[in-house]
């Protein structure tokens, strides 16, 4: 398998065009099972995840073609007719997000069998409130042998469903059946990420009628078919933060292009507090750290507009170096501190207790192998390799490339001394 090596200490410097956000790609994409019309996703990242998905779209009758257009890499899939509604385990393992194609086929054609995900190594992961969502709009839920099995065939029926509390996937799997069920779906206690919001613009384009998407309450009249539409899938607001945090960490000067700072708004207000210059732009923003140490401030991850856990890992890594300690709670997921005892390899020195990390600064890093756990984690370590003295070799990258878009090009523009090792086959331990 493919390794990363860091050769550590370059200040970066330079621009980095942030891509399409995966999160909001993977949701978009299985909306094209909705319609029997061409839906055009420009502005689309290309990623493993996006692979995967696209392979089990094709399995399901979704013709799926990757080209460059005018505005740069699109991605048009066409779903003339569901030629199967069935994900099967293989495929659904690889990505847990192709679950959420259960609604969508089930919508469109009355049943589908779709595998349970499993597990994963930042938590359990369970899918109860998509399967009780699919219930209250009328869908009869039945689990054998690792499958779901839902049936609606005459059709869902809209609604009031309230989320004990917020899923980001159950609420656009519940936004994916709703905008075909017949009458009025309102979601409570919906998910407030931007994500939501991207791809209830999709759908209304499409024709479905949703609004109040990326606040607590949701409300969905169905319609009784949606047709194509062009697309593009807003910028990647974890690839934006990761970078700011990457250029703060390693000193320097470095412009983010072709994205919004207000997406990133409660990671900057905390890189400003540890002492980093952030300058706001209309396409972006400039993440500029001279010198001086960092200081040490404590986050705690919350769903939307709060601190992303999908951020955590990579603040840590900056923490690492800060004066004082820092103290960062997870809430969201009960087991995402997979890359502090990896950080620790480096020289990092920081205890874990639950789900609270204390993290003490030190002066310098020193680079070391380590070993990436999930895909967020994994470009901590390549982050924190960019500052350690020496060299980092960052094994598992398959993680990296579900999520990052030519990560290795984008960090070497700005002046990073980052290669790819190719493996040879080899499986790693
Ligand atoms: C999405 O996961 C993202 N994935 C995650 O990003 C992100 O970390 C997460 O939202 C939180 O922001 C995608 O968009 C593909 P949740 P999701 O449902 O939808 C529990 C990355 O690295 N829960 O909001 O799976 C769950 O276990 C990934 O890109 C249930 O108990 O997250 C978790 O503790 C990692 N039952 C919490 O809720 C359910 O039925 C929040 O999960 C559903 C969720």
């Amino acid at each position: 398998m493919d390794r990363i090596a860091i050769s550590g200490g370059a200040q970066l410097e330079g621009v980095i065009p942030i891509s399409g956000a995966k999160n909001s790609a993977i949701k978009l994409m299985a909306a094209s099972l909705l319609t029997d019309e061409p839906l055009r996703l420009t502005n689309m990242p290309r990623l493993a995840d996006t692979r995967f998905l696209a392979r089990l779209l094709e399995r399901l009758g979704v013709e799926v073609v990757e080209q460059d257009g005018p505005e740069g890499p699109e991605t048009v899939l066409h779903a003339p007719e569901i030629v199967s509604a069935i994900a099967p385990y293989d495929l659904v393992r690889q990505m847990r997000a192709s679950f959420n194609v259960l609604g969508p086929l089930v919508a469109r054609t009355g049943q589908a069998k779709v595998s349970l995900p499993g597990g994963c190594t930042i938590g359990a992961r369970p899918v109860d409130l998509h399967l009780e969502a699919l219930r209250a709009l009328g869908a009869t839920i039945d689990l054998h042998e690792g499958y779901v099995y839902a049936q609606a065939p005459r059709g869902l029926t809209g609604a009031e469903i309230a989320f004990p509390f917020v899923s980001v996937g159950a609420t656009e799997h519940a936004m994916l059946a709703a905008v075909l069920a017949k009458g009025e779906t309102v979601l409570s206690n919906a998910a407030c990420e931007p994500e939501l919001a991207d791809l209830a613009d999709c759908l209304n384009a499409m024709g479905a009628k949703v609004s109040g998407a990326g606040t607590p309450i949701v409300r969905i009249q169905g319609v009784d078919r949606l047709h194509g539409t062009d697309h593009a899938v807003m910028p990647d607001r974890i690839e934006t933060g990761t970078f700011a945090l990457a250029a703060a960490m390693t000193g320097g000067e470095v412009r983010l292009t072709g994205t919004r700072s207000e997406l990133i708004d409660t990671l900057l207000d905390k890189m400003i507090e540890a002492g980093v210059e952030v300058r706001r732009h209309e396409d972006g923003l400039t993440v500029k750290r001279n010198g001086s140490r960092l200081r040490a401030v404590e986050v705690t991850t919350d769903p939307y507009p709060g601190f992303a856990t999908d951020l955590q890992a990579q603040f840590m890594a900056l923490m690492t170096l800060a004066e004082g300690e820092s103290v960062i709670r997870e809430t969201i997921f009960e087991n995402r501190f997979m890359h502090a005892p990896e950080l620790m390899r480096l020289g990092a020195d920081i205890s874990v207790s639950g789900g609270e990390a204390r993290v003490r600064g030190v002066p310098a890093l020193d680079g070391a192998p380590v070993m990436a756990t999930d895909l967020r984690a994994s470009v901590s370590l390549v982050i924190a390799g960019l500052a350690a003295r020496g060299e980092t070799l960052v094994s598992r990258v398959y993680h990296l490339d579900r999520g990052f878009e030519r990560l290795e090009e984008k960090l070497g523009g700005c002046g990073a001394k980052v290669r790819r090792i190719p493996g040879n086959g080899e499986v790693e331990a």
